[in-house]
């Protein structure tokens, strides 16, 4: 069974609540939240007071994806405003086992991101102690870009060792998911796929949501 998480990057900001609902009733299985700084990104867009309004709104799982700076410093606020997960850059860490015992210190799920360069060599040391693995298939920073196919042999690879050493750790897809990039990405092993554009650009959310859901569970 694959989960579609929505980015609501992609969604109508001045009526946040609805799209979420919409999403939710649609079939979603979490809420996907970029937050960008302006400098690990080169993009600006929400913080925790987002994530604290979205929590009485919805019954999802909600998937904060830290595009940012430090995250260390704000771990804490995200945490009480009510994230399920929470996410960071490896690129972004200085002390990455510091980092991910912070985000568990508060009763999240921690998980760590790559960037498409990123190799998985990066986090071996710390597959124990996360519950996500997040891989980037565009660069981070916006909506609506392009799949990078080169980052399929790098889920492959992390897949197979997860599944070697019995480990129970998600993989999840973010950046350019639609119905065909969706399918060699199953293939690979991944579990859970962001889509902001391909779900919030259409007119018929659910539809496109199904239609996401059934090419990745064919
Ligand atoms: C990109 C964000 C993604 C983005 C995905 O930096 O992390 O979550 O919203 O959007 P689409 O699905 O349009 O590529
Ligand atoms: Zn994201």
């Amino acid at each position: 069974m694959i989960k579609i998480a929505p980015s609501i990057l992609a969604a109508n900001f001045s009526r946040l609540a609805e799209e979420v609902v919409e999403v939710e009733k649609a079939g979603a299985e979490l809420i996907h939240i970029d937050v960008m700084d302006g400098h690990f990104v080169p993009n600006i867009t929400m913080g925790p007071i987002v994530v604290e309004a979205l929590r009485p709104v919805t019954k999802l799982p909600l998937d904060v994806h830290l595009m940012i700076e430090n995250p260390d410093a704000y771990v804490e606020q995200f945490a009480k405003a009510g994230a399920d997960y929470i996410t960071v850059h490896v690129e972004a860490c200085k002390h990455l086992h510091r980092t991910i015992q912070l985000i568990r210190s508060f009763g999240v799920k921690p998980g760590v991101v790559l960037n498409p360069h990123t190799p998985i060599e990066q986090i071996k040391h710390v597959l124990e102690d996360i519950d996500m693995v997040l891989f980037m298939t565009v660069n981070p920073g916006f909506g609506g870009q392009k799949f990078i196919h080169s980052v399929i042999p790098k889920v492959k690879q992390l897949s197979d060792i997860i599944k070697e050493q019995g480990l129970s750790i998600e993989i999840e897809i973010d950046g350019g998911i639609n119905e065909e990039t969706i399918v060699p990405c199953v293939q690979a092993g991944a579990t859970i796929f962001v889509a902001g554009s391909a779900i919030y650009n259409e007119e018929n959310r659910a539809e496109a949501l199904q239609r996401i859901k059934a090419a990745g569970e064919r």
